[in-house]
């Protein structure tokens, strides 16, 4: 799809001009992109499918849900009959496809799990998308897929060479989609990007994680050193990285979607402590810090080029600062985790904020 294809005029009366399904719009980063979408393209008619999953939540789109250009549809993108006769109803043209297992800690435990969703789940997606002749099909991948390095910094051409369960789902599920552009010339596009934080992230990923303990008066738990870094973009900073590729991205081609923005873990906790506890003392910021057992595999970094998204016109824009005290003021009661309703969610979310050890 060329740029001028995204912001062609309104479809005929009543019609929308495209229609955009997204998948896992109920979750972190995707329902930031739904809202985005249905609040600037008023023509297109933005299709959440999700299965509700125990991370997502429908709070995370309320400002939008009863906007005339979004609908939410239930379901799996692993049953594979639904997927096909959802393709054939909705006549989607264009399809984001964020619905993934996405904790690595847990696809330790659950590989199988990760597998099916996330390779089986995406194949049958690129499938169903395929035979209705969906003008752009976005696959969301991970720098994980990467695996770590220290120095060696990589480029959408370096070899994929995953270390956890996630990435690897992740990588199998990229061959998938790119087999597709390979064999029929279907106009996929891949992006890898690297961590993304902001409001409505799940309490498992380390960002959430630390603000939730810390506000329950629990310490940080940081696997190994905690030296390992991770680099974080802001939600709104990816989000525009996909209207990006969606408008100029060529069929067929990976882009990295990176920041320079690197900090260690234990660094990331110790900010944290001074924005949540107000304390600048080393020995205080030490009392909220418990060093726990490393996971199996753990990278040390994931160091990323992204000049090739940035020859497309993108960069993160929003500061850490900003965005990490937007951030802070997240509730955990956005996931009903302390409401009692859902008992599933609690169990789950004590687990996190209880035990240490692999879910810490
Ligand atoms: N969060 C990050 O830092 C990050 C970084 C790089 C790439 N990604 C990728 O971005 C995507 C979104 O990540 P996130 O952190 O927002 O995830 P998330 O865990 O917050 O949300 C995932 C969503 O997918 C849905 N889902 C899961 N299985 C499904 C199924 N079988 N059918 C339909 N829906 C299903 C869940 O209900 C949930 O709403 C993932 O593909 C992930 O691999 C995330």
């Amino acid at each position: 799809m060329s740029a001028a294809g995204w912001e062609e005029p309104w479809g005929p009366p009543g019609g929308f001009a495209k229609r955009v399904l997204v998948t896992g719009g109920a979750g972190f980063i995707a329902s930031h992109m739904i809202v985005s979408l249905v609040e600037d393209y008023p023509n297109y008619m933005i299709i959440n499918l999700d299965k509700l999953d125990y991370c997502a939540s429908l709070k995370n789109l309320e400002t939008i849900s009863n906007k005339q250009n979004y609908k939410f549809i239930q379901g799996d993108i692993c049953d594979s009959h639904f997927v096909k006769l959802l393709f054939e109803t909705e006549k989607i043209d264009i399809v984001l496809h964020f619905a993934a297992q996405t904790h690595v800690d847990l696809s330790f435990v659950r590989a199988f799990e990760f597998t099916y969703v996330n390779v089986y789940g995406t194949h049958v997606l690129v499938s169903a998308a395929h035979e209705a002749r969906v003008e752009k099909f976005i696959y969301v991948s991970t720098d994980e897929v990467y695996g770590g390095s220290l120095d060696k910094e990589f480029d959408e051409s370096s070899p994929k060479q995953p270390t956890n369960p996630y990435a690897s789902s992740k990588a199998a599920a990229e061959c998938f989609v790119q087999s597709y552009w390979e064999r029929y010339k279907f106009p996929v596009v891949i992006t890898r990007s690297s961590n993304v934080y902001g409001p409505h992230q799940y309490p498992e990923k380390v960002i959430p994680k630390f603000i939730s303990l810390l506000q329950h008066n629990r310490k940080c738990c940081i696997h190994g050193s905690g030296l390992q870094t991770r680099n974080f973009l802001y939600a709104t900073d990816v989000v525009e990285a996909f209207l990006t590729v969606l408008k100029k991205g060529k069929p067929g081609e990976i882009y990295n979607i990176g920041t320079n923005f690197e900090m260690s873990v234990v660094q990331l906790a110790k900010e944290l402590i001074q924005l949540i506890k107000e304390t600048n003392s080393e020995s205080e910021m030490e009392n909220w810090v418990d060093y726990v057992n490393d996971r199996p595999t753990n990278d040390m970094r994931y160091p990323m080029k992204s000049e090739k998204i940035h020859g497309l016109g993108w960069r993160p824009k929003v500061p850490w600062k900003e965005g990490i005290k937007k951030t802070s003021k997240l509730s955990i009661n956005h996931f009903g985790v302390k409401s009692g309703k859902c008992k599933g969610k609690t169990t789950y979310f004590q687990n996190i904020i209880q035990t240490s050890g692999i879910l810490c």
